[in-house]
């Protein structure tokens, strides 16, 4: 885990909240609406110190109006580039003319999304939600739905003398190392204990699997594959650092899951709406799952949409009543995604991330080339990308305190674990752009690295890996 050390410094420095400037509506510098937060917030994340005020593609300003460019784009939620006109005016029109209906009635907007995501995904269905840990929540509950009804997974059933309990048993494998959001249900499956300990009890009914290993899959397939309903995945595992399967195993995936019949739900919310330079991730390997889950960039960054994709066959297991959300498929968010799939086309941006991602590889490379003692490793697909750093050679440095380098020479990452740099801008973001943000990167590693070893405390590395609680493997 990074430090939390520079963040509480700062906001030592800052001293205590200022009332009246508060009540007055005047507070405004970076230092002082940082405080505020830190004062009034929950300290649920761990920041970078930079305060966004204005974004434009992938431009960045801070309230004192220092200009950075945006490698995180809000975890690849702001594909199509911060505050695109096309998909602000689409947002300000439909918030003139109707914004909820809630899906009590019928609204004249949100059809059209769900026709429009329907025909461009080649699924028969969609459910909308709003974040994407409410989408995983419903593929996971659509998968033990069909289970039941579908599959026949049998429901244990234990009769008392009075009453009769009934055991439902469908199970959901999910991988080692994966990231699905932070709801119970979902961090039931996660292998981050700071995510876990301290929420039980989790959720039972689930199994986890090595990433990438499809033999490892199979075998637990054959083990227990009468009762598994789905195999939920990301196609990269973003939050795990980037990490790309072995080519071949999305299609040993698709073929496990059809033996077996297992659902195959694949977790889009980050990969997919081209980031990875195809529409989906899994287009890489053309391969069609039975569930995608889509989120985050669906919304252009605008506002909360998600989405579940499936045939009728699996779409109709849930029958009215059983599942939704107030906001789900409200027509200013219906109106928001039509808008941000028409740029994702009209703009050509899965051409462009696939061009820019090669390129921007090419670069980064040449980094590495520069200082392979520091960086381990390259690594990505289109425009998202990481740069893996040796930890022995980094020490007592981290990838954060890297990023908060990166950031003073205007550059806006941030890392994954202690020592992955994840590096994802808009998919709109410039040629010029990309080598501003290697060139940042050579000037971090060769002139602020050294003095940061130097003036830095050593730290004393812990020596035994934690286990993860689910799966036992060390992380
Ligand atoms: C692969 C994946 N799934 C699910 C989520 C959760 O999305 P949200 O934060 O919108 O709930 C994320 C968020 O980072 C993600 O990367």
């Amino acid at each position: 885990m990074a430090s939390t050390r520079p963040l509480q410094s700062l906001m030592k420095r800052m001293g205590t909240r200022n009332c009246s400037a508060v009540s007055k509506g005047i507070l405004s510098s970076s230092e002082e609406l940082m405080r505020l937060e830190y004062d009034c917030s929950a300290h649920n994340y761990h920041p970078i110190p930079m305060v966004f005020s204005q974004a434009k593609g992938s431009c960045v300003w801070d309230p004192e109006g220092h200009k950075y460019l945006d490698f995180l784009s809000a975890y690849s939620a702001v594909n199509q580039g911060h505050c695109h006109p096309k998909i602000i005016k689409a947002l300000t029109e439909q918030a003139e003319r109707l914004t909820l209906s809630s899906r009590a009635f019928y609204n004249d907007t949100f059809p059209i999304l769900a026709e429009r995501l329907t025909s461009l995904f080649g699924y028969e269905m969609m459910l909308p939600m709003n974040t994407g840990a409410e989408g995983v929540e419903t593929a996971l509950k659509l998968a033990r739905k069909w289970g039941y009804e579908k599959k026949k997974i049998p429901k244990d059933e234990i009769r008392y003398v009075l009453i009769g309990v009934s055991f439902e048993q469908a199970i959901i494998v999910s991988c080692c190392g994966c990231f699905h959001g932070r709801t119970l249900a979902v961090i039931s499956m996660s292998c981050d204990n700071d995510a876990t300990r301290g929420f039980g009890p989790l959720l039972p009914g689930h199994l986890k699997v090595d990433f990438g290993d499809a033999d490892a899959l199979e075998k637990i397939f054959i083990a227990h594959g009468d009762r598994i309903a789905g195999f939920l995945f990301e196609p990269i595992q973003g939050e795990a650092g980037v990490i790309l399967p072995p080519d071949g195993y999305l299609m040993s995936v698709r073929n496990l899951c059809s033996k077996y019949n297992i659902l195959m739900i694949a977790d889009e919310i980050q990969t997919g709406i081209a980031r990875t330079g195809k529409m989906l991730a899994c287009d890489w390997e053309n391969i069609r799952p039975d569930v995608v889950i889509l989120g985050k960039a669906l919304g252009a960054g605008v506002i909360p949409v998600s989405a579940v994709l499936a045939d009728k066959d699996v779409m109709l297991c849930i029958q009215p009543g059983e599942h939704g959300s107030t906001f789900g498929g409200n027509p200013l968010a219906s109106a928001v995604a039509i808008a941000a799939l028409d740029v994702i086309i009209d703009e050509e941006l899965i051409q462009r991330a696939s061009e820019m991602g090669q390129e921007f590889r090419h670069q980064l490379l040449k980094v590495q080339q520069q200082f392979p003692q520091i960086i381990k490793e390259v690594r990505g697909r289109g425009l998202l990308n990481a740069v893996e750093l040796n930890s022995e050679v980094l020490s007592p440095v981290s990838a954060y305190d890297i990023c908060l380098k990166l950031k003073d020479r205007g550059i806006l990452a941030k890392p994954t674990h202690r020592t992955i740099i994840r590096l994802a801008p808009p998919l709109s973001i410039s040629l010029e752009e990309l080598h501003e943000a290697a060139r940042a990167l050579i000037d971090v590693l060769e002139l602020d690295l050294p003095k940061m070893q130097k003036d830095m405390p050593k730290v004393v590395e812990e020596t035994i890996p934690q286990a993860c609680d689910r799966c036992g493997r060390q992380v």
